[in-house]
């Protein structure tokens, strides 16, 4: 695959970005050959600088969820556009928003309205100490909740005061979730927790039921607010929020990613009790109400309501988790597949420092699958099992080039090793 345009945009870019490219769309930490720029994308296809296709499993890292460039919900910003965004105060359009999303998630009374999911989880932590008039929190090791400086995973410019009153637990055990809530004493503000366990470099875990329902009993013995972050998840496991399906809701839910279908605009949503606290923490920002990605999110959200695009979503996504187990054992290696069959985290088995599973991922990318060593990936409904076969096609190539490499492959300097806090 050719990329001198994608080398020469680096080069420049080194020159004037710090790192060359910062943040989770860096390529630094993947194997040679994945693109850093992109110049058009339509449908389930990305195409790179130098004009190679790209089926997209990582969808953006979630926003597009009916595809990019889906005429219905871009139709619906471009009208709202030619009327007026950001504006010198919200259109009518952020109160039939709120109303959706309080008719469509079920613990929701409220919604508050900004722009990353990071705003969310930040707003929503503002909203537990207003109520509680504590500080502190629980969390399980390893979940991302945003890169602001209470949950950013690196050390660079983070004061340890930033991250005080933390206390961690384990993703799915009981023990630990009790012994942090305990270690927390009358200190604690919030349990946040994520809809399931999708750190990156690790296998994923669904939420224990017995780990969901005691989050929600601890948070009511204590006072502290349970709070869940969907930013990722949401609407991909269900209509509603993702804990609904075991019957624990939440007392604060963080949406974004999809819930515009890539146009910028997360919230906050609420149940009744906290609906006091909200209003009165100060949290707002120059684009939170402009109205162009709240009328993509209105029709977003009615295909969400009306389509089948989860039940496709995951038909694709069985499909494709049993053809790759099927191809992986035909050529000598097991996968470790995990997560919902819609959001695959795909890693392989006595692969310690990753490099069977970089070997077979910058070959999918050559073979025109993007697909992530390490992070979960999800599907969109824009795909169809056309595409799947398109994925199984490019695996099959793919895992027959690294059984003829794997012995050759020599430590993979690359691999950033998993996480510590
Ligand atoms: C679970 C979760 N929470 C919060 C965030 C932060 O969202 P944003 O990057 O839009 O600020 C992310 C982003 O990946 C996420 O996955």
């Amino acid at each position: 695959m050719a990329q001198p345009a994608d080398r020469a945009l680096r080069e420049r870019a080194a020159r004037v970005i710090p790192g060359g490219m910062y943040g989770h769309q860096s390529v630094a930490a993947l194997p040679d050959g994945y693109p850093q720029y992109f110049t058009r994308a339509e449908g389930p296809w990305l195409w790179d600088t130098d004009g190679n296709l790209l089926l997209d499993l990582m969808c953006a890292y979630g926003p597009q969820l009916f595809g990019y460039g889906n005429a219905e919900i871009d139709r619906a910003y471009i009208e709202q556009m030619a009327s007026g965004d950001a504006m010198t105060g919200p259109a009518p359009l952020i109160v039939d928003l709120a109303e959706t999303l309080v008719a469509m998630v079920s613990h929701a009374d409220w919604a508050m309205f900004c722009k990353n999911g990071s705003d969310a989880t930040t707003m929503a932590l503002m909203v537990a100490r207003a109520h509680t008039g504590k500080t502190g929190i629980v969390r399980a090791r390893g979940a991302y909740h945003g890169s602001q400086p209470w949950s950013n995973p690196r050390a660079g410019g983070i004061a340890p005061g930033d991250q005080a009153g933390q206390h961690i637990c384990e993703y799915n055990s009981v023990a630990s979730l009790e012994a942090a809530v305990a270690t927390a004493g009358k200190d604690i503000a919030a349990i946040f927790a994520a809809p399931y366990r999708h750190d990156v470099f690790v296998d994923q875990a669904s939420p224990a039921p017995e780990y969901a329902k005691r989050a929600r009993e601890l948070a009511d013995e204590t006072g502290a607010l349970l709070i869940i972050d969907e930013v990722r998840a949401g609407f991909r496991i269900a209509r509603d929020s993702s804990w609904s399906a075991i019957g624990v809701a939440p007392d604060l839910s963080c949406w974004g990613k999809c819930i515009a279908n890539g146009h910028p605009i997360s919230a906050l949503l609420g149940s009744e009790k906290m609906r006091a606290a909200a209003t009165r923490i100060y949290a707002t920002g120059s684009y939170w109400f402009a109205a162009a990605a709240m009328a993509a999110s209105l029709k977003t959200l009615e295909l969400i309501r009306e389509t089948d695009y989860l039940e496709r979503i995951i038909a694709m996504g069985d499909r494709l988790r049993t053809g790759l187990d099927k191809q992986a054992a035909k050529h000598g290696f097991t996968l470790r597949q995990s997560g919902p069959v819609q959001m695959p985290q795909i890693l392989f088995d006595n692969d310690p420092d990753m490099r069977l599973g970089y070997h077979w991922s910058a070959r999918m990318v050559k073979h025109g699958v993007y697909v992530h060593p390490w992070h979960n990936m999800f599907l969109s409904a824009a795909m169809t099992d056309t595409n799947i076969d398109f994925a199984l096609d490019a695996a099959e190539e793919s895992f027959r080039e690294l059984a003829a490499a794997a012995s050759g492959l020599g430590p993979n300097e690359r691999y950033p090793g998993p996480r510590k806090g």
